[in-house]
């Protein structure tokens, strides 16, 4: 009986050193020390043994429990410290000596503007499509009726790559992509980077923003282009915005149109933001040509449409006052700061 208790030390012990959490040990101490325990258990054979020697087996056994009590303290100690240390270990840790006020960046202006205007069409029942900023000759040009060797290409100095291709220099070069994609009706919106070879000034920039819009539908008129233009800038100004068209010329609307906002410094008494004329050119537009819309798949018979051309980055600086197009691709944090965008 003693070779079983010293046995059953032995295993207790071995298996206690393979534990690995406290629910282990836990099961264990039930196993071996509890009411029908194995240690329990041999003891019941204890009335079947003289009684001279029951006293003596009584002790080892005694002390067998005692051990393996002492071995599942210690090793529950040790399993507790190790997931402590684990707990720890996976804890997100917080460097309580680190400065409070970091500088966790913020959204760019134009791309504030760009969201807000995005939300404002698409609460009109506007999809917004994104467009490629390297494009076919075709689509940038072709499909806007804008053929080769068209004077209008003389206004947009052309990045051109090896292979033929271009750097977008309108979000215009997105259309006929959407009217192939979409059909009739359509209304969409494509914001956009695009590049022209400028000579850099204050409000002359390589690379800048526009926002591209498209309705078409049957019966779509100016109207509704000037209904939705108003709204849209309304909202963005928060306040009532006037506008007027003036014709324009765009190879791919007819007829073409500059929309104008009354200037929202002066109401249009004429000041130096709107040189004096009341009135602040915003975003070009017109009505779809024929030519376009039948380049897109869309029989101009049937259907009409408008698009404009809105200028984001100058959407920008008119929210922002910003009176230099270049702080916009600047990347100079202190300009955010000054404009109070956190
Ligand atoms: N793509 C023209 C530009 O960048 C802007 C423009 C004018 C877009 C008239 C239009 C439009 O959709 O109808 O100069």
């Amino acid at each position: 009986m003693v070779e079983r208790i010293n046995e059953l030390k032995l295993q207790a012990k071995e298996r206690i050193g393979l534990a690995t959490s406290s629910n282990d040990i836990e099961n264990l101490r039930v196993e071996y020390l509890g009411k029908k325990g194995k240690v329990v258990e041999i003891l019941k054979d204890l009335k079947n043994i003289e009684p001279e020697k029951r006293k003596e087996i009584a002790m080892v056994a005694n002390q067998a429990k005692d051990e393996i009590e002492k071995n599942l303290e210690l090793k529950k100690e040790e399993i507790k410290e190790k997931e402590y240390e684990n707990k720890i270990n996976n804890t997100k840790k917080v460097d309580l000596t680190l400065p409070t006020d970091l500088n966790i960046g913020s959204l760019h202006p134009i791309t504030i503007v760009q969201k807000e205007v995005e939300e404002i069409f698409e609460s009109m029942g506007f999809t917004v499509e994104d467009g490629n900023e390297v494009e076919t000759e075709y689509n940038n040009f072709e499909a806007v009726n804008v053929p080769k060797h068209h004077p209008a290409r003389d206004m947009q100095d052309t990045f051109w790559l090896e292979n033929g291709q271009l750097l977008k220099t309108q979000t215009s070069a997105a259309q006929n992509r959407i009217m192939k994609k979409y059909g009739t009706p359509l209304k969409a919106i494509f914001p956009g980077r695009c590049f022209r070879n400028e000579e850099l000034d204050a409000s002359h920039e390589n690379t800048f923003f526009q926002m591209e819009g498209m309705m078409i539908d049957k019966d779509v008129s100016i109207a509704n282009l000037i209904y939705f233009m108003k709204t849209l800038l309304s909202e963005i100004f928060k306040k009532d915005v006037d506008v007027r068209l003036r014709p324009g010329y765009f190879p791919f609307v007819e007829p073409g149109f500059e929309l104008d906002i009354k200037c929202l410094y002066c109401g249009g008494k004429g000041c130096k933001v709107c040189k004096h004329g009341g009135w602040i050119e915003l975003c070009p537009c017109g009505m779809i040509h024929p030519n376009v819309l039948k380049m897109g798949g869309i029989d101009p018979e049937e259907n009409s449409g408008f698009a404009f051309g809105l200028g984001l980055s100058r959407l920008a600086m008119m929210k922002y006052g910003i009176n230099d197009l270049r702080i916009l691709n600047s990347c100079d944090l202190r300009s955010l700061k000054q404009l109070g965008i956190k």
